[in-house]
């Protein structure tokens, strides 16, 4: 769906990120609803380097942009030569800032605050000198175990991608304050959807649960999973709140969450009814206890004022939709 009208004919956009989950869906998103727009996306894209906790340090993946006709840059946001060729080459209209280390459980406070909020404020300066819009990833990890409904101003991070994502937030509103330029930080809550496989496990549980239940196994969920509630959003909401915030009515951080919140029983639940099955739930301790979201509710209204937004997927129809892609996914990759 189409979420402005403007054509933006000849307008460049630059998606970091966009071999990953959200990013490709917004590179997907521009191509089909706004093809004379000009996308060009970068990317670190995956080597073979893995953190200390055995995930992979960059997840994008070309299977992400297979159709994808935009220029694509395979390249590191940390790289100050490659942001000065950006600068000089190009002129953007937007700019769409994804790439991150995506990982909640990365313990590499360097490389974590390097990547997710200095190279971000290299990115923020090359927006101000383009005169492009930034519309940039903060997250619901800057909540913490704050309690619910989470709202713009009460965080408590608990880990350092949560804090990295909280010094994104406080370094934008200062420049806010004077750029001639619009700035919304979107804090993501659980996003789930097309696109989001290559994050291995790192992906919503949406999808595990779904290539579990797919692959016959009984779903393992944590102790108490019908009392673990998120709020879980939909892909094609937050696409939706991204175009939006091309053009907000105010520079802000904006929470990007259904404003329910809803279990983790509940996601294993509707994916057995949608596919069919009765497998048993198997429950084990949660290891994470102290450093764990427990309840996410997001308060949505600042976010519908600000920007318009208005979310349209209930867990249910959510899954619903996402079921041929789970299929999909588990046939082609998993299988
Ligand atoms: N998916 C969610 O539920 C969620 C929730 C809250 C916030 N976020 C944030 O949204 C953004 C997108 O998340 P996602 O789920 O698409 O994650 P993702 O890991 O799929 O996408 C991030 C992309 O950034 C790239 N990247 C990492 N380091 C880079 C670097 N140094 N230079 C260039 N590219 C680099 C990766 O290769 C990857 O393709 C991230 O900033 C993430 O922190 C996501």
């Amino acid at each position: 769906m189409k979420y402005i009208d403007d054509e933006l004919t000849e307008k460049m956009i630059l998606i970091t990120g966009g071999a990953g989950f959200i990013g490709s869906n917004l590179a997907f998103y521009f191509q089909k609803n706004h093809p004379k727009a000009k996308v060009v996306v970068l990317d670190s894209f995956r080597g073979g380097e893995v953190l200390s906790n055995g995930n992979l340090k960059s997840f994008g993946h070309f299977k992400n942009l297979l159709g994808f006709k935009g220029e694509i840059i395979s390249g590191d946001i940390n790289d100050k030569e490659l942001l000065k060729k950006l600068q000089n080459n190009y002129k953007f209209d937007y700019i769409f800032h994804e790439a991150a280390i995506s990982d909640t459980t990365a313990l590499e406070q360097d490389l974590m605050i390097k990547t997710n909020l200095n190279a971000y404020q290299d990115l923020l300066e090359l927006a101000i000198k383009h005169k492009a819009n930034m519309i940039y990833a903060s997250s619901a990890a800057t909540y913490g175990n704050a309690p619910s409904p989470q709202r713009v101003g009460r965080e408590a991070p608990q880990n350092v991608y949560g804090f990295s994502k909280l010094s994104m937030d406080y370094l934008s509103s200062g420049y806010m304050k004077q750029a001639e330029i619009s700035i919304v930080g979107l804090r993501y809550f659980n996003v789930y959807g097309k696109r989001e496989y290559f994050k291995n496990t790192t992906a919503s549980m949406v999808l595990q649960f779904g290539h579990q239940i797919l692959s016959k196994k009984n779903p393992r969920l944590f102790e108490g999973s019908d009392r673990i509630l998120r709020d879980f959003i939909y892909i094609e909401d937050v696409i939706a709140a991204n175009i939006k915030a091309m053009h907000p009515k105010k520079s802000g951080i904006y929470n990007i969450g259904t404003g329910k919140a809803r279990s983790f029983q509940d996601i294993v639940d509707i994916l057995q009814n949608e596919l069919g099955t009765s497998l048993e739930c198997e429950y084990m301790p949660n290891p994470f206890i102290g450093r764990y979201q427990f309840h996410t509710e997001a308060d949505i209204v600042s976010s519908k004022n600000g920007l318009g937004y208005e979310p349209t997927y209930e867990l249910e129809s959510g899954i619903k939709t996402y079921i041929p892609e789970i299929k999909r996914l588990f046939e082609t990759e998993v299988k």
